[in-house]
């Protein structure tokens, strides 16, 4: 099992290189089977859930080649979707370790006319249903079963409609504007989810010759065409793990540089932090964080524009350290205060009334030994570990690997002492996976 060991106080100066976004490299490499053309990903990030998708799609029959690994940690990695004989199912014992793999229904389902899914699970976080994906891809035409864990959706050619989602959905939006670009006819989505990620799919949509509108705001418009051809596409940094190390920057007297972070991404973080009194220069492609006193806030996380719940585990840290109360509000997902009873556990004393988390002034952390549940919560407990006084252990640390590239090293280059404990080398495996066999 792999673990942190974090020495915490450690001050921390320098830049720190963004990789590219997970959940916009998720839903880029889904999309690739939606041409047999090749399609060239760009700064694809080496992370755990892009290795776990590049081994969905070559079952699926993809052939996934990394051409090339930037200094920065990108991959380049040339795809082309399935062969035309493939029968497209994506099973339970890969499903189960990233839900995301239901990003693969919509585009399948519209290039072969049937695709078969095992149904994600819950996880740690919430039951994370997919009723939103299904009902849009039935709008569309799909013929839709659920039988034994799988969802299985055929159609002989899906049709364009209209189709309102009941709330947004990051993923829904992605699977169903996927599928609309094979559909006959004009396909227009409402109350779509806005994140960054989705305006990035869609820019690759489009450079693979799909008609899109809209993409970024609640009412997207797909003009459905006869088939997709090849592109090259640089996915968008990952403005979570650059929120994640601004935090870090402002947790004690720091100076962190954030290369590659795009402010217009992360205005809903970087508006509150202003509030609080933070010390933040937005710069053309970095920000920088020095450490600051920073005074009490409120948020609640919301699709985006609203706070992003993939950064409130981080932010209820920064909270902690504040005079006066600091309020969390988490309203996308039920169960997403799972790092709580562990910060506790460091000295943090926060309440948890129902999904608000209410902290207690500031509170100097101590180092223990303590267990990561998802893959926010973990990057949090580093954070914490990284200002605790003493030793700080974060233990099924493969959480974070899901989603943070090399994250030990890019602290380690700040000053941070944390080291991994329990794994061989990783880069030669990262390589290797990403190619299946
Ligand atoms: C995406 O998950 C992200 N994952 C999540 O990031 C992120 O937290 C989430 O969006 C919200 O921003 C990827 O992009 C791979 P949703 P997704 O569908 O698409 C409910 C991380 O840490 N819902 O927008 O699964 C759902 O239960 C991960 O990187 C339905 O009820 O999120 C949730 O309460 C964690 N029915 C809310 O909507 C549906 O059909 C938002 O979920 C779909 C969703």
């Amino acid at each position: 099992m792999h673990k942190f060991r974090i020495n915490g106080q450690r001050r921390l100066r320098g830049s720190v290189q963004i990789s590219g976004a997970k959940n916009a490299a998720l839903p880029a490499l889904a999309a690739t089977l939606l041409t047999e053309d090749p399609v060239m990903l760009r700064g694809v990030p080496p992370v755990a859930d892009v290795r776990t998708m590049s081994k969905l799609l070559g079952h699926l029959g993809s052939t996934v080649q990394v051409l090339e690994e930037t200094p920065q940690g990108g991959l380049t990695v040339a795809l082309r979707g399935g062969r035309p004989d493939w029968t497209a199912q994506a099973p339970y014992e890969l499903v189960k370790t990233m839900r995301a793999s239901v990003l693969v229904l919509g585009p399948a389902l519209a290039r072969t006319g049937q695709a078969r899914v095992s149904l994600p699970g819950g996880c740690a976080i919430g039951v994370r249903p997919v009723d939103q994906h299904l009902a849009g891809l039935e709008a569309l035409g799909a013929q839709i079963d659920l039988e034994h864990g799988y969802v299985t959706a055929r159609a002989d050619r899906l049709t364009g409609a209209n189709f309102r989602f009941a709330q947004p959905t990051v993923g829904g939006t992605e699977n169903v504007m996927m599928a609309a670009t094979l559909a006959r006819g004009t396909t227009r989505l409402e109350n779509c989810a806005r994140e960054p990620e989705i305006v990035d799919l869609a820019a690759l949509l489009v450079a693979m010759g799909a008609e899109i509108e809209g993409a970024g705001s609640a009412t997207i418009e797909i003009e459905g065409r006869e088939s997709l051809h090849g592109a090259d596409h640089r996915i968008i940094p990952d403005r979570i793990e650059a929120g994640t190390y601004l935090i870090a920057g402002l947790l004690g007297d720091n100076e962190v540089r954030v290369e590659g972070a795009l402010a217009a991404d992360l205005l809903p973080l970087l508006n509150e932090l202003d509030a609080m009194g933070a010390d933040l220069q937005i710069l053309e492609e970095a920000i920088v964080a020095r450490g600051s006193e920073l005074g009490p806030r409120e948020v609640t996380t919301a699709p985006h524009p609203g706070f992003p719940t993939d950064l409130q585990a981080q932010f209820l840290l920064l909270g902690t350290q504040v005079d006066g109360v600091c309020k969390v509000h988490e309203k996308v997902f039920e169960n997403r205060f799972q790092h709580v009873p562990e910060l506790n556990r460091m000295g943090a004393a926060i309440e948890l009334r129902e999904r608000t988390a209410i902290t207690s002034g500031r509170r100097p952390l101590s180092g223990a030994a303590v267990m990561a549940t998802d893959l926010r919560a973990s990057a949090c407990l580093v954070l914490a570990g990284l200002i605790a006084s003493g030793v700080t252990e974060v233990d099924r640390i493969y959480h974070l690997d899901r989603g943070y590239q090399d994250m030990e090293l890019k602290l380690q280059k700040l000053g941070a002492e944390v080291e991994r404990i329990g794994s061989n080398s990783r880069r030669g495996l990262e390589r290797a996976k990403l190619a299946p066999a």
